[in-house]
């Protein structure tokens, strides 16, 4: 904040000077600058300007030797920028006019014919939706790597048996496979919505102008082919003011986020000392600086605590977007920030994410531990009476009061003797000592989607299958 910096005057922007007269304080140039964070568009604007290239050769803007200098030499800017040799300069105020820059350095004459029927504002929206388009892909792929690990861990753990939980208690017994599947489901269900903010983003928007459209006979569909879009946008005015792919793609991000998050908490629940039905890998675990016999889930507590990041950064496109007025405004230069901050994090989180769940080690004999708390069996003995005709309100009020009886003569209700059990409902006959068992009970749940041992085994075909579709699926994409 030297007062020295941020005072005198030049006009940065060398392009629009004609219609200046005094500079550009360094103040204003200062902020309103967005190179530090639009430089990492710059690929994807050497490409975006190529196709527009290409579509003024054809409109007959530019002459085939002047095309083909511009084509050499955007890409040699563009190879610049990326081995470094080529300096970003902060005179101009972000990558598009970074590039014109250079571009009409090397050949001020074609060069500077290269903005014709084009404005920042459709360059810009076409830049960041090749840059989400792409992101998407990178994500979608992790997205598929995590959700493979946890088929390979659910297909061999179907027979690890653990107490479920509802409220944080012990509910009913349930295969280890089938909580894994579970979070396989968040996480194909987030697959899904990163294919529709595909969908959504995969619209060429070059061509807009500023606005209004463009004058020349600029051929769109030339130019989406060559970016690899589907389709082209329908209305100017929407195509420079539309920022919803890029909410979308957040939103897609903050759902991942959230759902890494209930599975990192749960992770570190289970790796607590009182429950230990995990240990994680040491490479994963961060010592204490004062305690010696500590072994922290650092990463697992790091990833929960970025999704409150994640997530607000969702809120501030939201909040950037909304009550604006149309068209373009300047305000639009903040969506890319967050979304290039969200989409790193959960990047990196599913990447680290996935080596902790594949090197985590379950400890059996503890989870089992769990289920010798017989009140997990109270659903099961409440069906039991169902069967032997007892309707279901009643033998539920029947096993309230064993449970309060055993509760009272300090026993567990399979150390209840048939006498007792008799006394309370008549119906008890001796096979009520089979109920106390973790694999009885878990494949009498043989309705779809529950949590039998037959019905985890076809989850898993059905998951694998799956899984093939959405690699295919992002091949064709790449
Ligand atoms: N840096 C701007 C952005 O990211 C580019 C578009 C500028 N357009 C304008 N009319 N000033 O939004």
């Amino acid at each position: 904040m030297d007062k020295k910096k941020t005072t005198g005057g030049v006009r940065h922007n060398n392009f629009l000077r004609g219609r200046f007269k005094d500079d550009i304080s360094e103040m204003t140039a200062g902020f309103t600058s967005s190179l530090d964070i639009d430089k990492k568009l710059a690929d994807f604007d050497i490409d975006g300007s190529i196709a527009h290239l290409y579509a003024l050769r054809k409109a007959g803007i530019v002459g085939e030797n002047e095309k083909n200098d511009i084509e050499k030499a955007l890409l040699k800017i563009k190879a610049g920028i990326k081995s470094g040799t080529l300096e970003l300069d902060k005179k101009y105020e972000d990558i598009h006019m970074n590039i014109e820059n250079k571009l009409t350095g090397l050949l001020p004459e074609a060069g500077a014919k290269l903005h014709t029927g084009r404005s920042r504002n459709d360059q810009v929206s076409v830049d960041f939706r090749l840059y989400v388009k792409n992101d998407i892909k990178n994500i979608a792929e992790a997205l598929i790597g995590l959700r493979s690990e946890l088929i390979k861990i659910a297909s061999s753990n179907i027979r690890t048996l653990m107490p479920g939980y509802t409220h944080f208690q012990h509910a009913q017994p349930v295969s280890l496979a089938h909580h894994i599947l579970a979070y396989y489901e968040m996480f194909s269900r987030d697959f899904e919505k990163l294919a529709n903010a595909f969908k959504t983003a995969d619209v060429s928007t070059l061509g807009s102008g500023a606005l209004a459209g463009a004058d020349f006979d600029i051929d769109r569909r030339l130019e989406a082919r060559m970016l690899g879009f589907s389709n082209i946008s329908r209305n100017s005015i929407d195509a420079v003011s539309d920022r919803d792919f890029a909410i979308e793609f957040n939103f897609a991000l903050s759902m991942i986020a959230l759902h890494l998050s209930r599975f990192c908490e749960e992770l570190i629940i289970w790796n607590g000392s009182e429950f230990g039905f995990i240990k994680l890998k040491d490479e994963f675990t961060t010592g204490s600086s004062i305690m010696p016999q500590k072994k922290n889930p650092d990463v697992l507590e790091l990833i929960r605590g970025k999704t409150g990041g994640v997530i607000a950064n969702l809120l501030s496109l939201f909040i950037m977007m909304k009550a604006l007025p149309l068209a373009y405004n300047r305000d639009m230069q903040e969506d890319k920030k967050p979304v290039m901050e969200s989409a790193g994090t959960v990047y990196n989180s599913l990447l680290i994410f996935k080596e902790i769940i594949k090197t985590v080690k379950f400890n059996k004999e503890n989870m089992a531990a769990g289920l010798k708390d017989d009140s997990i069996y109270a659903t099961d003995i409440a069906t039991y009476l169902v069967k032997k005709g007892i309707p279901f309100r009643k033998s539920h009020e029947i096993v309230g009061r064993l449970v309060g009886y055993a509760e009272s003569a300090g026993k567990t209700l399979s150390e209840l003797s048939l006498k007792e059990y008799k006394k309370t409902a008549d119906a008890i006959e001796n096979d009520i000592f089979g109920i106390f068992n973790p694999v009885t009970s878990v494949n009498s749940k043989k309705t779809a989607g529950g949590t039998a041992f037959k019905e985890i085994g076809a989850a898993v075909k059905a998951y694998e299958k799956e899984i093939g579709k959405h690699k295919k699926l992002l091949e064709i994409l790449k």
